[in-house]
């Protein structure tokens, strides 16, 4: 097959050689931004002259009737054809003839496939901040449930203090925040526009860069030619982006995991986000939280596999930079189906409220309210702390816990501690009494849940 670029070559290209060197497996997810860039180029060249009206209106109703066919899922791609680009160019012609070879004057494949891949991420950046919205109202849903559940706070996976459930969800809340904000941060760096910048040093006709991109939706146009044909930053930072998220909701699930498990039986993940074992009968597993723990993987890797091609790479184009794309697409469609899947496991798992309370009475996570009891009457706080500390190694000779110790043995340690300190022990006292900014008093939480509802409102996406 007569190649689009073949005038320069005397020998045939070989099958194999094609197949290798070939996008069009891959980039054809790229296709209607692809007619959607050379719509908007097209309408450029006429305005400035470059092509008559007449010319630019027969690739103009080309463009669209191939458009058509895309979404009624009638086009198909060919190898020898290599990328997307030649594909729709190969198809172009084959609708309108000979005029289809005005539409490449002015601008080249390497600003056409930068233009490709922003016009994608941009897309695919806002409907992940769309999910992520999503998820954090399931989050503050969760929470705003559950102010009144008390679990075990951990440290080194001990008990710790005890804490709200609602308090732990916020937490995620948090991260997936700041998640959010990134990927919105991200956008000014995606919405820019290198069409125009041609192969590398711009070109010779009167074309108008601004038009074009304003055609296409972008806010600004790469400033210098060089740097807009070989910038992939853009993709770097969002598959950054996507790595720090998916790290967060590895340990979500990896959290999510440890509580389904019979030795913490905090809660019960739903049928539809569970699977059973073809050997095991009574198998209920967290197949899905493992899984989304398990692509993490994949998305550190696409970030550094991009990272690697880039580094080595002279100004301005090459072909290396075809490999951008897999790691990409497999990214975005990971990060988007996790937090659906996210969102629907945490707004459908049951807790157990009873055995978390529970969790927390036979433990020494209390053993802080002690200290706090005995250095609010007087006594050093590092005192305090060793007093408690060698009461504890006592109580766990005895096999007894802190609540369970008799008025008598109290006062005989120091008169200082009165009947009241079985009040202070209880794990709900503890928690009512961390009125800081940010900590787990359930008036504290109420509060941070009013502010994240305020914020979610108020948030366009
Ligand atoms: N398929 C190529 C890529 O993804 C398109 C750009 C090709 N440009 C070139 N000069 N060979 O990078």
């Amino acid at each position: 097959m007569e190649k689009l670029w073949g005038g320069r070559f005397e020998g045939k290209s070989e099958a194999w050689i094609d197949a290798f060197g070939a996008s069009i497996p891959f980039d054809q997810k790229l296709a209607k931004q692809d007619i959607t860039g050379s719509l908007a180029h097209v309408k450029m060249l006429a305005k400035t002259g470059i092509l008559t009206e007449e010319d630019a209106e027969q690739i103009r109703s080309g463009l669209t009737t191939i458009q058509e066919k895309l979404f009624a899922g009638e086009l198909s791609f060919s190898i020898e054809n290599e990328d997307i680009h030649l594909n729709i160019e190969k198809l172009l012609h084959d609708e309108i003839g000979p005029v289809a070879g005005k539409l490449h004057t002015g601008r080249s494949r390497n600003d056409q496939v930068a233009t490709d891949m922003h016009l994608y991420l941009k897309e695919i950046v806002q409907e992940v901040i769309g999910k992520l919205h999503l998820f954090r109202q399931v989050l503050v849903q969760k929470a705003e449930e559950n102010i009144e559940t008390i679990m075990p706070g951990y440290t080194h996976l001990q008990h710790a203090q005890p804490i709200s459930f609602a308090h732990h969800m916020m937490a995620y809340y948090g991260m997936l925040t700041r998640d959010q904000e990134r990927f919105a941060e991200s956008l000014i760096r995606i919405d820019i526009s290198p069409l125009g910048c041609a192969a590398l040093a711009g070109t010779t006709f009167p074309i108008d860069r601004t038009y074009s991109a304003k055609l296409l939706g972008f806010s600004s146009i790469y400033e210098n030619s060089l740097d807009g044909v070989s910038d992939r930053d853009f993709i770097l930072e969002f598959l950054s982006n996507s790595s720090i998220l998916m790290m967060h909701l590895s340990r979500f699930c990896e959290e999510i995991i440890l509580w389904c498990s019979h030795e913490f039986q905090f809660i019960e993940l739903t049928d539809t986000f569970s699977t059973g074992s073809s050997i095991m009968p009574q198998k209920k597993n967290p197949d899905m939280a493992e899984l989304i723990r398990g692509k993490s993987g994949r998305v550190y890797g696409n970030l550094f596999s991009l990272l690697t091609v880039l580094k080595g790479l002279p100004l301005a184009y090459n072909k290396d930079l075809q490999e951008d794309k897999e790691g990409m697409f497999d990214t975005s469609h990971t990060i988007l189906t996790s937090l659906e899947i996210m969102a629907g496991m945490v707004e459908t798992m049951k807790l157990n409220q009873k055995i978390m309370e529970k969790s927390t009475e036979k433990d020494f996570s209390n053993a802080t309210e002690l200290a706090d009891y005995l250095a609010n009457k007087g006594m050093p706080f590092r005192q305090a702390h060793e007093v408690v500390g060698k009461l504890v190694l006592d109580c766990t000779k005895q096999g007894i816990y802190l609540q369970d110790v008799p008025l008598e043995q109290y006062q005989n340690i120091t008169p200082l501690i009165q009947s009241d300190i079985y009040q202070t022990l209880s794990s709900k006292t503890a928690i009512e009494r961390r009125h800081s900014y940010g900590g787990t008093g359930f008036e504290q939480v109420k509060a941070a849940i009013k502010r994240s509802k305020l914020k979610l409102e108020s948030e366009e996406y």
